[in-house]
């Protein structure tokens, strides 16, 4: 039996990786302000039909339940987060500054940086039209990178604003039932052959190309790349007209993160959407929004590809991965005495391991030192003392059992 197609078994080293990547994601979305939340990973099927465009519908994971409901498993967080917000938006001062660390399912091609299932950090901010929430939302991206060891060299934010096209398309009448499709023509653009979406963009293909070619420029987008220069962030960003993202329900900036080598496909994507909560609830309740999410998968090519952000994770996990202590049994009838200091040690705190089952003494080193463990405490003739032997300097004392913790406590306090 194996895993299916595009779905990932999580071994222990695995496990340790993401939860490298979750602690950092959620660290600093903490530093930001940002409060956590969660949605149900099965919804509706009609929640996305709604908004989210043709793409991800095509992708989904769908199925009538028992019930005879149509339901899919979430391919996207931004849905639910407009019909909660709508929901309960009463509850919380505005704007609201949320994220969220979960798992997704689309129905993609298994290819390098797309599997079918995949964690992501959201982060969204509702209820503020102001471009300083924009400035926040990519500051907040940027430090999040930063976080793994990354730099400016390392990868670049490219931004955009949906706006500078429905303005070029107004500019040029073309009628608003065209926009959607131009839009996916464009965003497809740089990963299509020019031919294919210039039979798509029909007779505005020469002027589309000669936007892209230059790279566009708006006043919004100026403001924004300042407002990232005054947080010395600038560094991190380019303008590039050709972002429009191809998720359907955004209206302004736009973004999305590549590593500067362009080896990877988008570490993270996002942008304003200022009318899928209005949609959504049917007018009930109409609030701006923007915000972004980053996925694992490509996250963790680009942790592989930078020696920088991989040593720096490596360190990080066989910290984390030490044991503090190794009991020793040296003498079975002194096993009944450890496990009672064991209980007592792991109560405060003290990571511990020792052996199950009777084990030869050296066999008890080896695993000690294969664990990391700072210290091993000995069990055996010396009761009732201890021998508690310092693995890293090799050097061994006695001490009384019952003197034990607060001995263990004056050594940790005095190396912290
Ligand atoms: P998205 O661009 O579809 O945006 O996905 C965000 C990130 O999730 C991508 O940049 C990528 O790293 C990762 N990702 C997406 N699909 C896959 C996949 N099949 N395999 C591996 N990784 C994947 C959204 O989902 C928007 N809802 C983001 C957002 C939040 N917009 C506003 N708020």
């Amino acid at each position: 039996m194996q895993a299916l197609p595009g779905f990932r078994d999580f071994l222990p080293d695995d496990c340790a990786r993401r939860n490298y990547t979750f602690a950092r994601w959620r660290g600093v979305a903490r530093r930001y302000g940002f409060v956590e939340w969660e949605g149900p990973p099965l919804e509706a099927t009609d929640l996305y039909k709604k908004k989210s465009g043709a793409e991800i519908v095509e992708q989904l994971f769908n199925f009538t339940d028992k019930g005879e409901r149509e339901v899919a498993l979430r391919p996207e967080l931004t849905p639910t987060l407009a019909r909660v917000v709508a929901a309960h938006e009463r509850k919380f001062k505005k704007p609201l500054k949320w994220f969220s660390i979960g798992q997704f399912f689309r129905y993609e091609k298994q290819q390098r940086g797309r599997l079918r299932e995949h964690f992501q950090l959201n982060c969204d901010i509702v209820g503020e039209t102001d471009l300083a929430a924009d400035v926040e939302l990519v500051a907040l991206c940027i430090d999040i990178l930063r976080a793994f060891g990354f730099t400016e060299k390392d990868f670049v934010v490219r931004i955009s604003d949906r706006e500078f096209w429905t303005d070029f398309f107004r500019d040029k009448k073309v009628p608003a039932e065209r926009w959607d499709g131009l839009l996916q023509a464009i965003d497809k653009s740089a990963r299509e052959p020019r031919e294919k979406t210039a039979e798509k963009l029909g007779d505005l293909a020469g002027a589309v190309f000669a936007a892209l070619k230059s790279g566009g420029e708006s006043a919004k987008l100026g403001q924004l790349v300042e407002g990232l220069r005054a947080r010395g962030l600038a560094d991190f960003v380019a303008v590039d007209v050709g972002i429009v993202r191809g998720l359907a329900y955004y209206t302004g900036i736009v973004f999305e993160v590549f590593d500067r080598g362009g080896k990877f496909r988008a570490v993270a994507g996002g942008g304003r959407y200022d009318n899928l909560i209005g949609q959504l609830s049917d007018g009930a309740v109409s609030m701006p929004a923007l915000g972004f999410a980053m996925g694992d998968v490509v996250l963790g090519e680009l942790i592989n590809e930078i020696p920088r952000a991989s040593e720096a994770m490596q360190k990080t996990i066989s910290n984390d991965s030490k044991i503090d202590v190794y009991i020793i049994i040296a003498k079975e009838q002194r096993r009944a005495d450890a496990l009672a200091q064991i209980q007592q040690l792991r109560d405060r705190g003290y990571r511990i391991d020792y052996p199950l089952t009777p084990t030869r003494v050296a066999r008890q080193f080896q695993a000690a030192e294969e664990l990391g463990a700072r210290l091993a405490l000995l069990y055996g003739d010396e009761w009732p003392q201890v021998k508690v032997k310092n693995m890293k300097t090799g050097e061994q004392e006695l001490v009384a059992h019952d003197r034990l913790l607060a001995h263990l406590q004056a050594q940790s306090s005095l190396s912290s």
